[in-house]
C-alpha cells in the first residue's frame, strides 16, 4: 500500500513537473520569420524616444542618455531590479546579440540564453510595437557608444528569484497581440495609441496593479500608488480626478516642457518621461493628447491625504 503510494505521489509529481516544464517554456522568435528590412537609424531615434529606454538603461550617475551601461534599481514589492548594460559592449552590454535575439526580448520576454525576462522591463507594452519600429531602434542602438559598466545582479528573493515561474506569470499576462489600428478612428488617433499603449508604455506607472503585478483592467490609466513605492501617480483619463479640466493641446505642451496648465513643473519619474518625449516631433505629441483625451473616464483610487 504505501509502495503504491510512493509510486502514484512519483508519478503525479513528474506529470505536475513536466507540466510546469511545458507551460512555462520561453517563446522565441525566429531569424528566419522577420523577413528582409532596411533598418532606419533616424526613426529608431525617434522609436528610442518614444519607448523611454534611458529611463532605466541610462549608466547610472551618468547624465548622458546615449550611455546605456544600465545599474539603476527599480523597486517593487517583489524586490529590486537593476536595468542590465544594453550598450552595444560586447561582453557587458548586447553588442553580440542577433536581430532576432532583440524582437524575442522585446515581444516575448525572453533572454538569448532562453530565460524569462521579468516584467520590470516593460516587455507587456513593448510586444504592441512593430517589428519594423523594434529593427530600427536596434539599429539606432547600435550606433551609441559602448558602456563597461558591469551588471549588477538583481535583488530578489525565493520564490520569485526562480525565471522559469514567469512563464506562468506570462502566460495569464502576456497576450502575444499587436497594437491593432482602429480603421474607424482617424490616423492621428491610431498614432497616438500606438505610441501610448505600445513604446510609451504609459499604463505601466499610470495604472493601479493587483496583487499579482499585473494592470487592473478597470483603473488601467486611473493612477494610483507609485510602482516603485514612493508617492502617487496621478489619473490621466479624462475623469474630474484625472485630465477633465486638460485640453488636447495642454497635454502636448506638457509632454514637450513638463509644465501642467497651472504653470507646475513636473517632478518625480515623470521629468525622465519629459526629457524623452520632449525629443519627439510635435504632431507625435499632439497625438499621444488625442488618444488620452478619447480614454473612457475611470476613476481610480484616491491618494492618500499629505
Ligand atoms: C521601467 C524600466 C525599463 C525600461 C523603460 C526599459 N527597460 Fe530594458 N530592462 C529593464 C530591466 C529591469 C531589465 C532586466 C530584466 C531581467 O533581468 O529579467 C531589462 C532588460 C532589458 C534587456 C535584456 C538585457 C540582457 O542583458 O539580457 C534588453 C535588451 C532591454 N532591457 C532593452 C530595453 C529597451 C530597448 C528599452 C526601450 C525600448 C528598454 N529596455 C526599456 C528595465 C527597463
Ligand atoms: C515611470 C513612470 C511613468 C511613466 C512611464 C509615465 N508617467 Fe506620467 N507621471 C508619472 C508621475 C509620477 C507623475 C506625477 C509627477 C508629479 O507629481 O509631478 C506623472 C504625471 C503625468 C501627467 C500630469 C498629470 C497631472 O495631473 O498633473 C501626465 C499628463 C502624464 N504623466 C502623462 C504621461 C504619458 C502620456 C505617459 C506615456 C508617454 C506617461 N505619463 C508615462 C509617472 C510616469
Amino acid at each position: 500500500m504505501m509502495r503504491r503510494l510512493i509510486t502514484v505521489s512519483i508519478v503525479l509529481a513528474l506529470v505536475g513537473g513536466a507540466a510546469f516544464w511545458w507551460l512555462t517554456r520561453p517563446d522565441r522568435i525566429d531569424a528566419a520569420a522577420l523577413g528582409s528590412h532596411t533598418p532606419n537609424a533616424e526613426n529608431g531615434r525617434i522609436v528610442f524616444f518614444a519607448s523611454g529606454c534611458a529611463s532605466c538603461h541610462v549608466t547610472e550617475g551618468l547624465t548622458d542618455r546615449t550611455r546605456l551601461g544600465g545599474g539603476h534599481g527599480l523597486r517593487s514589492p517583489f524586490g529590486t531590479f537593476y536595468a542590465p548594460n544594453i550598450s552595444p559592449h560586447a561582453e557587458r552590454g548586447i553588442g553580440r546579440w542577433t536581430e532576432a535575439d532583440f524582437v524575442t526580448a522585446m515581444v516575448k520576454g525572453t533572454s538569448p540564453a532562453g530565460d524569462h525576462y521579468y516584467p520590470a522591463f516593460p516587455y507587456t507594452s513593448y510586444q504592441r510595437m512593430t517589428v519594423p519600429d523594434i529593427r530600427d531602434l536596434f539599429a539606432y542602438l547600435k550606433t551609441l557608444p559602448a558602456d563597461e559598466t558591469a551588471n549588477r545582479p538583481h535583488d530578489v528573493g525565493f520564490p520569485f528569484n526562480v525565471r522559469r515561474g514567469l512563464g506562468l506569470w506570462k502566460l495569464a499576462f502576456l497576450d502575444g497581440q499587436p497594437f491593432r489600428p482602429d480603421p474607424a478612428r482617424s490616423a492621428e488617433w491610431n498614432r497616438g495609441a500606438y505610441l501610448v499603449e505600445g513604446p510609451g508604455h504609459c499604463a505601466e506607472c499610470h495604472s493601479t496593479r493587483d496583487w499579482t503585478g499585473a494592470i487592473a483592467a478597470d483603473r488601467r490609466y486611473a493612477g494610483g500608488p507609485n510602482p516603485d513605492g514612493r508617492g502617487w501617480v496621478p489619473n490621466i483619463t479624462p475623469h474630474r480626478d484625472g485630465l477633465a479640466e486638460w485640453e488636447a493641446g495642454d497635454i502636448a505642451a506638457f509632454l514637450s516642457d513638463g509644465l501642467t496648465p497651472t504653470g507646475d513643473s513636473t517632478g518625480g519619474t515623470m521629468a525622465a518621461v519629459i526629457r524623452n518625449t520632449s525629443q519627439l516631433p510635435d504632431a507625435d505629441r499632439a497625438a499621444m493628447a488625442a488618444y488620452l483625451k478619447s480614454l473612457p473616464q475611470r476613476a481610480g483610487r484616491r491618494p492618500p491625504r499629505s
